[in-house]
């Protein structure tokens, strides 16, 4: 245990999912309808650093360096919950966290910032948890996070219940030298959170379909990563990110997270890729494009990025590790 004995410090890396995770079967337990699949990013830290301590009336959680109260405090307290239970301990903790990127990048931060909070509290409540009991655990938090406590190219089993839909790590970060060039098109909050989202998916009538055919997409992408066929892989990605787009469009109320720019890069992403180059792009829950590379064609296709209309910015994130603590 790192520092005092009620206080550790936890890093973990957002993911990106290749195969989506959009719609629960159970909303308080986040057990997904279906499996997914995704790739951490290395180098995008969350830093989480937790202590249990008796002098607290209540917990505390500080995100950036800013006090948060109303949703996000909530979210954090009743995280913190499961923990005290599991801990059988009764003491309020204060949780300070940080992202080394900016939070306006539209990069969704919830599954880092579940798999980070896991680690460091279980540990600093005395826990000492398996890979797959922590990666359970975090998904309470995010459903995403438990991609992002095995880390690497991460499958989430959709499990028949509560102690079996946590994810697993199919291959380690150094298997295959992609890269995630994360094109930010828009900065701005959006309306409407994954959480609300998973909701609303079951109001479309293509979920009924996109959810038949998501276990032949993943066993697609993962038979892709797993021998390293780029084309494979391109299709598929592209395929099932359409696929939870066309859901999100068809929901009452539909979700439409695209802005013309989004729509700008995708097409040229195609049309590259159909010129021979080994790249291909997908969408979290928002608009900005997260375009997937062969790390010989990053640089490429990162200058041709940027020189496209309404391109604000362009992160790069190699494959990443899975939750690990760090010193205080
Ligand atoms: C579009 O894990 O953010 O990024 O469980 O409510 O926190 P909550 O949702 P979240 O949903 C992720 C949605 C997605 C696709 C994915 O990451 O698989």
């Amino acid at each position: 245990m790192n520092g005092s004995p009620f206080q550790a410090t936890a890093l973990a890396h957002p993911n990106i999912a290749f195969i989506k995770y959009w719609g629960n079967r159970d909303e308080q337990l986040r057990l997904p309808l279906t499996g997914s699949l995704s790739m951490a990013l290395n180098g995008l830290d969350t830093v989480t650093q937790v202590s249990f301590n008796p002098g607290l009336t209540a917990d505390r959680f500080i995100l950036n360096g800013v006090e948060q109260t109303g949703a996000a405090l909530e979210r954090v307290a009743h995280f913190l919950e499961h923990v005290r239970q599991l801990a059988g301990i009764n003491l309020f903790a204060q949780v300070e966290s940080g992202n080394n990127y900016p939070s306006s990048t539209g990069i969704a931060s919830s599954a880092a910032a579940f798999a980070a909070l896991a680690l460091a509290a279980t540990k600093a409540a005395g826990l000492e948890l398996s890979e797959s009991e922590l990666s359970r655990l975090a998904r309470l938090g995010s459903g995403s996070a438990c991609r992002s406590v095995p880390g690497g190219f991460a499958e989430w089993l959709p499990g028949s219940g509560d102690a079996d839909s946590y994810a697993i790590q199919i291959a380690p970060p150094e298997h295959w030298d992609l890269v995630d060039l994360i094109v930010v098109v828009d900065r701005s909050e959006k309306a409407i959170g994954s959480s609300a989202g998973h909701k609303l998916a079951s109001t479309s009538p293509l979920q009924t379909l996109r959810i038949a055919g998501a276990p032949e997409r993943l066993e697609q992408c993962s038979t892709a990563i797993l021998t390293r066929d780029f084309e494979r892989l391109a299709q598929v990605v592209e395929l099932d990110s359409e696929w939870m787009h066309a859901v999100m469009r068809t929901s009452s109320p539909p979700l439409y997270y695209w802005t013309p720019a989004t729509e700008v890069v995708i097409w040229h992403v195609r049309a590259w890729r159909a010129q021979g180059h080994a790249v291909c792009a997908t969408v979290d829950a928002g608009p900005n494009v997260h375009v997937i590379a062969l790390a010989e064609e990053a640089a490429w296709a990162e200058t041709q990025l940027r020189a496209l209309p309404g391109v604000l910015e362009v992160l790069k994130a190699k494959p990443g590790g899975g939750v690990k603590l760090i010193k205080d």
